[in-house]
């Protein structure tokens, strides 16, 4: 009797609709527990597209403790797209021996030999989006191939995925990287596509929210500028914490698109709105003005606020608007913003900040390094024309 029960029990689980059973559980997904603040780093895409290589890649690492980048908190060497060439026969991915004559496993250890972590790319679909082999099909080989190598940060694409969908497709890989034994951080560039936001809390540590990012202040009609994709983020906020953020891409500062003071908007605004931090020029030959912007350590202490809580859009009035998020020690960070093309003065007041008119509050301004006494009920600032004023606010 006992062995027929089991024997029923059996065949009840294996049946088709056990499985679907067990795939609708809703299980909770195990979350990596990594990145509790936003990510910092560099990657390949934005300066250097497929052009990458184990020479680049290292001399990236040396720039990147060289020019004091690493001292600033970035951590991650990122190789985007076209690493990979093939797959051998026994299906294990295969990287580009010419760009990569020294095979992964040694880069990894260069970059981890200067202190800092290395990163991948891969894809959800059958090809990266340059037509390099992806991942489907292959997620938990390739993501034990990563631990082997060393791998701390995989960045999966979703180019040629068909009919695939993207909550199974993630899950999949984060499952893959949570087996491999590994801390992998990951990150997921599906633009936006499925509103990651609302279901990949647990399962990327990031997520792309918009399409690419392009070099320009604006591109309107032509594709996204960096006010473009500020705008999406608009409405975001609340689905962004500790170990999950919103991913408005990577910062173009120093590509040469953007006025200083264009990419220092750019990275104030990043900085608000808890976005992970991941350059993407040439390190090794920053000029002076790109480095005080990507280095600006009462900037970079923002966007790491160990509270986690990503800013919002508080005002705005025609090109004017401010953005401010709360801090953990009770006080605000605040971006006074004008998107117009000469200075225009812009005032925030304390009840938009959530706090009582009467309130006196410390002003400290994050680009000039400078306190500029106590204020009540607002501060008002003249901001330059595609500019912004920076400051925190404390009660
Ligand atoms: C997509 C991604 C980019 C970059 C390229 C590489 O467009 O959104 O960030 O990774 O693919 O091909």
């Amino acid at each position: 009797m006992k062995t027929i029960t089991s024997a029923c029990l059996l065949l009840l689980l294996l049946s088709p609709l056990a499985q679907l059973r067990a795939q609708d559980s809703q299980e909770p997904v195990q979350s990596n527990g990594l990145a509790l603040t936003p990510p910092m780093g560099w990657n390949s895409w934005n300066k250097f597209d497929c052009n990458v290589s184990e020479d680049l890649i290292k001399q990236m690492a040396d720039a990147m403790v060289k020019s004091g980048m690493k001292a600033a908190g970035y951590q991650y060497i990122v190789i985007d797209d076209c690493w990979q060439v093939s797959r051998d026969k026994e299906g294990n991915i295969v990287p580009d021996p010419q760009h990569f004559p020294s095979g992964m496993k040694a880069l990894a250890d260069y970059v981890h030999s200067r202190g800092l972590k290395f990163g991948l790319y891969s894809d959800a679909g059958t090809k990266t989006c340059q037509g390099r082999p992806g991942s489907r099909g292959y997620e938990f080989q390739d993501a034990r191939q990563y631990a082997a190598w060393g791998v701390d940060y995989l960045k999966y694409d979703w180019c040629n995925t068909g009919t695939q969908d993207g909550h199974a497709s993630y899950l999949l890989m984060h499952n893959a990287l949570l087996q491999s034994g590994r801390p992998i951080v990951f990150s997921m560039c599906e633009w936006g596509t499925a509103k990651p936001w609302l279901w990949a809390k647990d399962i990327g540590n990031l997520w792309r929210t918009t399409g690419d990012i392009y070099d320009a202040f604006s591109r309107r009609e032509h594709g996204l500028g960096m006010v473009e994709i500020l705008d999406l983020q608009a409405g975001l906020e609340s689905f962004a914490g500790p170990g999950h953020w919103n991913d408005p891409d990577m910062l173009e500062v120093g590509n040469g698109g953007m006025t200083d003071t264009e990419y220092r908007s750019h990275f104030s605004l990043w900085a608000i709105l808890a976005a992970p931090l991941m350059a993407g020029n040439d390190l090794r030959d920053m000029g002076a003005a790109t480095r005080e912007i990507l280095t600006n350590q009462e900037v970079i202490a923002i966007d790491q606020d160990a509270l986690g809580k990503q800013g919002s859009r508080v005002w705005k009035n025609g090109d004017l608007e401010v953005w401010a998020r709360p801090l953990k020690d009770g006080g605000r960070a605040v971006v006074l913003f004008n998107r117009g093309a000469s200075q225009q003065t812009v005032s925030i007041g304390w009840e938009d900040l959530g706090y009582p008119a009467y309130l006196s509050a410390a002003v400290r301004d994050l680009w000039q390094h400078k306190d500029l006494g106590k204020f009540t009920g607002k501060y008002s600032a003249a901001v330059a024309s595609h500019g912004v004023v920076m400051v925190t606010v404390k009660p």
